[in-house]
């Protein structure tokens, strides 16, 4: 299959790496900014401020998007689905295996524990990242409202002398060092702690992830996709 990347960040570069290894994979571009490349679907690690003329770009060439990039806002969020209206996008703040099951473990025991349990968000990443909360902490909060039966408020962070309020998911970023990325889930209950927790600990396992979810793109049509789709 041949892949064209768009981003040659930090993402796009491990990605180039981990198709160039394998024999299924052909990059038949790698940029910043897409001009005239050719392939059969596009990867995007990028920044949220490119995600539009990518867009563009694929709507004119016809071609599957696989959107990994993360920290957009709810307006290109809207044009995402708007393109989705024409080429299969697959769109995901975590393309690793293990982060998507962690939303289907959430989506089973939210639902049983949440009424006597306190809900806490927990991620860490490196110091360079841009976006806070993490792409996918806001996709775990998410899917923690979705299996609730009544609205939790988002707390991000905590400072003053209020205390914790009981109907709400406090959502707490740290960042330092070259933490690749880290994501907990906890349960706070009355002398019980359940948590749920990710380590990346290394980012090949996006790529991978990235890579797996083109074989699923290519044969779709037109449609907004999630990494859940796949598995
Ligand atoms: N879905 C997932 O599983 C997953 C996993 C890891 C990362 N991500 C996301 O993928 C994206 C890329 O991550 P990364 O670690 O590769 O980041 P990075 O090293 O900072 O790379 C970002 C790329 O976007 C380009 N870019 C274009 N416009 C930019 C702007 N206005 N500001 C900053 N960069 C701009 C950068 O070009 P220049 O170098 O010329 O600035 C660079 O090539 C991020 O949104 C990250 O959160 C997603």
């Amino acid at each position: 299959m041949e892949i064209i990347i768009h981003g040659t960040g930090t993402m796009g570069k491990i990605l180039k790496e981990t198709a160039e290894q394998s024999k299924n994979f052909t990059v038949t571009g790698f940029a910043d900014e897409l001009t005239n490349e050719k392939g059969d679907i596009i990867i995007d690690f990028s920044h949220f401020s490119r995600i539009s003329s990518l867009l563009e770009f694929a709507e004119v060439k016809n071609l599957p998007v696989i959107l990994a990039t993360t920290g957009y806002s709810e307006e290109i969020f809207e044009r995402i689905k708007k393109a989705s209206q024409k080429i299969p996008i697959l769109l995901s703040s975590n393309m690793s295996l293990g982060i998507n099951l962690m939303q289907e473990i959430l989506s089973r025991i939210v639902p049983v524990l949440y009424e006597n349990y306190d809900i806490e968000i927990v991620e860490t990443h490196h110091s360079k990242k841009i976006d806070s909360p993490s792409g996918t902490a806001k996709t775990l909060a998410e899917v923690i409202e979705r299996n609730c039966r009544e609205i939790l408020k988002r707390q991000y962070g905590r400072e003053g002398n209020n205390p914790r309020e009981k109907k709400e998911i406090g959502i707490h970023s740290l960042r330092g060092g070259t933490v690749v990325g880290e994501h907990s889930v906890f349960f706070y209950g009355n002398d019980e702690i359940f948590e749920i927790k990710h380590t990346a600990l290394s980012k090949k396992i996006f790529a991978e992830g990235a890579l797996k979810a083109t074989e699923f793109l290519v044969k779709q049509k037109a449609g907004l996709y999630s990494m859940k789709d796949i598995f």
